[in-house]
């Protein structure tokens, strides 16, 4: 399989998908992505305005080149540093961008996640593990009772707002998105995240002269004290809170849906729980929670042999690229078995993303098979609905689970 380089030297202008709805996507995007695929690996879209980038080459291809696909972006640039008090490090280039990521990137290594994060995300989960047993297996939804409050709690620890409830982080994580793509401008929209910026900033007037005086392991605290501006601690915090919950929650049902239409890898995984971070990667490869972000081209460029102007937006649809045949066989198959795994679930270049082992720890190695191993014969409930929600992030809202003998 050919997984960076591209197999075109033609170069000609994008072609145009205008087939493409968004309303469509957002109930099940996987076809769109594979239609667009096969008409280009970058093509531009007039119902989004933007160019779609879907081929895998092309989307590590734009990653590996900040100089020309910049991830300061106008558009959803500016909503972001509105809805987050300042522009955080994702709307950012090197070098502005690396030093407000450096300060985390320590304490986020595998290492440090289970020296000072492993017993709590363990906690976290017995907490809402005895929370689904309480529904018992008619009534349990597992992203309500479990998935939701498991990734808020664990979002609390890693960044240190020890006065903060889970219910208020949740509150704040979809305040926050929203506001990031309130491109509409919505006033209601603005209202519910300008009380959550007020909220988390009263959390931090008082936590951040702590940490001053007081570091711990937390990524507030290394922010904190790294001598940023104020203004980019506050923001790179929010940033955390709005990106650091929905994914991992989505991740924890994700991997027990796929699991359950795939007994026989279930069964496997089960048997030699050496193949957990297995299942994680391929789980987040086949269904990406982040289907795409944005770049911008700061010079006119080719890509993938497509003429791009200038100033042109792109989405980089890294959920689709994960299900390039040209990188993948079989790619729309889950198959913990595949031998290639390298995947762009977690993006790639300078912003991949610094939480990926927190997010592996606390999913793929706590969350997800201490559930399996509390509750035997944990599977989803076909007789009660499930329901999905988005494409540019996408997740279960409802999964109902059921356990006990079948
Ligand atoms: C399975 C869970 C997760 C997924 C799939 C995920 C995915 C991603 C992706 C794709 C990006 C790059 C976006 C872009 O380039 O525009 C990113 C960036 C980021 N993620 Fe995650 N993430 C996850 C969990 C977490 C966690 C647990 C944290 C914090 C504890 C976190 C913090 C961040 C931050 C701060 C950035 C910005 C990095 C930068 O700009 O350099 N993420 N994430």
């Amino acid at each position: 399989m050919s997984e960076g380089s591209f197999t075109t030297t033609a170069v000609a202008a994008a072609t145009t998908a205008d087939w493409v709805d968004p309303r469509a996507m957002l109930r099940d995007p996987f076809d769109t992505y594979d239609r667009l695929r096969e008409q280009g690996s970058v093509v531009w879209v007039p119902a989004l305005e933007r160019y779609l980038v879907t081929g895998f080459a092309a989307c590590r291809a734009v990653e590996a080149d900040q100089a020309t696909f910049s991830a300061d972006v106008g558009g959803s640039g500016a909503t972001m540093a509105r809805a987050l008090g300042a522009k955080p490090m994702l709307r950012k280039d090197d070098p502005g961008h690396a030093v407000e990521r450096a300060p985390i990137n320590p304490g986020l290594r595998a290492k440090s996640i289970r020296a000072s994060w492993g017993p709590r995300f363990e906690r976290n989960a017995q907490i809402h593990l005895d929370v689904l047993r309480e529904r018992g297996p008619k009534q349990a939804e597992l992203n309500r009772d479990y998935a939701a409050p498991v990734a808020a709690r664990n979002l609390v620890d890693v960044l240190g707002f020890r006065e903060a409830t889970p219910e208020e982080m949740q509150r704040w994580s979809h305040a926050f998105i929203a506001g990031i793509g309130n491109l509409a401008d919505d006033p209601g929209i603005w209202a519910r995240c300008d009380d959550a910026q007020r909220e988390v900033d009263e959390h931090l007037d008082v936590l951040l002269p702590h940490l001053l005086r007081h570091p711990d392991t937390s990524m507030t605290s290394a922010l904190a004290n790294a001598g940023l501006p104020e203004a980019a601690v506050r923001a790179n915090v929010k940033l955390t809170i709005s990106g650091g919950m929905n994914e991992p929650q989505h991740m924890i049902t994700n991997m027990v849906w796929a699991l359950s239409r795939h007994p026989e890898q279930r069964d496997r995984v089960l048997a030699d729980p050496s193949l957990w971070p297995v299942a994680f990667d391929e789980a987040l490869r086949w269904l990406s929670p982040i289907g795409m972000y944005p770049r911008e081209t700061t010079r006119a460029t080719v890509l993938d042999g497509v003429e791009l102007p200038r100033g042109a937006t792109l989405g980089v649809v890294i959920v689709a690229a994960n299900r390039d045949p040209a990188a993948f066989e079989h790619p729309e198959r889950f198959d913990i078995a595949r031998s290639q795994r390298a995947h762009l679930g977690f993006g790639s270049g300078v912003h991949l993303c610094p939480g990926h082992w927190a997010a592996r720890i606390a999913v793929g190695e706590i969350a997800v098979p201490r559930v399996y191993e509390a509750l035997q014969g944990l599977r989803t409930d076909t007789r009660r609905d499930e329901a999905w929600f988005g494409w540019v992030f996408r997740g279960l809202t409802d999964l109902p689970v059921t356990w006990g003998p079948s």
